[in-house]
């Protein structure tokens, strides 16, 4: 069988599983509606476009202006060829965001967090994360112990005796650096990490904490600085890595934020700080631009989760089981993969974009429809979304 073939027939194979992936092809901006080529308006309820940003003209015109001062790109890696002052500006104003003292951005979050782990730990360092954690912190751990044979351990989700345990573990084995790495917001469940526990069980064990705020950064908190904020723990958590690619204006990138010497640490030995080319101007310049908006607009954090309360309330009331939370997440489980999938493929027949997750991104039995929500839906587009749910859970006897 030729490779082409081979590919041919596994991608059969997963049509035939169920687990196919089809790309929507919009073609407008990220909005609370946009066009779908094929399917006219639709409202978007599975995008991370928290705040609406991706098409907010100031941080269009911040990529515009950027684009045309400092062209497409710095040409290779920063420390050989020179970074601009536009990543230095945005630098400082993500610390500043996010209660740290320095952070350095990459061209993802999935870059931060591989750029972290094995940065930090050697073999006689252990990281200890939680088992829901996303697949860029699995990875980078996955990299960081074949790279460098640091010790791993993983506790149960959100369960602080069985961190506690694997802290004491980590305490008897003597371990240099104990990092204990977590998401602030775990993407598909959309609840909220037990930060001060955490923290305060790290503090008694010496250890260190990373965040990896990615759903948290411009959504929660009042003013929309992520999980230490929403906990009043601003400036207590040591680590914070997060992307530029949802809140932030949602182009793409992410950064690393920590106490002063971090950032300098991470361009001295970070492999892809060290292997890969800088973040495009146009997306510092968007990014620098959205976190100056959420400075001055932190109503639009206000906004988001009053429209997440709404949207659950009246899911609820319209007979389906949503998650129960505080985020702008809002999944609702249905079950076996294919039902989440047929659901999602009705909803889209009728306005309303919203994805599936079925197995393996979520366990077997817990397939479900993933919904978002922005400050940029109106009332409108939330009871249209609705009205589109009541419809389709009809039909499928969900409701
Ligand atoms: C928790 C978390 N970390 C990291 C990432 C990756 O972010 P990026 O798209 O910037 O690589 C995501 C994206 O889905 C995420 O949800």
């Amino acid at each position: 069988m030729s490779f082409a073939a081979r590919l041919e027939a596994e991608l059969e194979q997963f049509k035939q599983e169920g687990v196919y992936k089809r790309l929507n092809h919009l073609e407008g901006p990220q909005a609370a509606r946009t066009k779908m080529a094929g399917r006219g308006e639709v409202v978007i309820l599975s995008s991370n476009n928290y705040l609406g940003l991706c098409n907010e003209p100031e941080v269009v015109a911040g990529g515009k202006r950027a684009l045309d001062q400092f062209g497409a790109g710095t040409g290779s890696v920063r420390f050989i060829c020179g970074t601009f002052t536009i990543h230095r500006e945005l630098e400082q104003a993500l610390a500043r965001f996010v209660g740290c003292a320095s952070s350095l951005t990459y061209v993802s979050c999935w870059n931060a967090n591989e750029g972290l782990v094995p940065t930090l730990l050697g073999e006689q360092d252990i990281v200890i994360s939680d088992q829901l954690n996303h697949a860029s912190i699995i990875d980078a751990i996955r990299l960081a112990k074949t790279i460098t044979k640091c010790h791993t351990a993983v506790y149960r989700h959100s369960d602080m005796a069985d961190l506690e345990e694997k802290l004491r573990g980590a305490q008897a084995m003597n371990a240099r650096l104990k990092l204990v790495f977590t998401d602030g917001v775990f993407s598909m469940e959309g609840d909220i990490a037990k930060l001060p526990d955490i923290v305060a069980l790290a503090r008694r064990y010496g250890a260190v904490v990373a965040v990896d705020d990615s759903h948290a950064t411009g959504v929660l908190g009042r003013s929309g600085r992520g999980t230490a904020e929403h906990y009043g723990m601003l400036g207590d958590v040591d680590i914070i890595t997060s992307t530029l690619g949802k809140a932030l204006g949602g182009a793409a990138g992410g950064f690393t934020a920590g106490p002063g010497p971090l950032a300098d640490y991470l361009t001295q030995r970070s492999r892809p700080q060290l292997f890969s080319n800088a973040l495009p101007p146009t997306i510092a310049g968007s990014a620098l631009a959205a976190v100056r908006h959420v400075e001055r607009h932190p109503e639009l954090v206000t906004r988001l989760h009053e429209n997440a309360r709404y949207f659950r309330d009246r899911l609820r009331a319209l007979g389906f089981q949503p998650l129960p939370g505080e985020t702008p997440i809002v999944p609702v489980i249905l079950g076996e993969t294919a039902k989440a999938i047929q659901m999602s493929e009705l909803l889209l027949a009728q306005g309303v974009f919203v994805t599936g997750f079925g197995y393996p991104v979520v366990p077997q039995g817990h397939a479900r429809i993933r919904c978002q929500l922005s400050a940029a839906h109106t009332r409108d587009d939330l009871d249209f979304a609705l009205a589109a749910f009541k419809r389709v859970g009809g039909q499928l006897g969900l409701v």
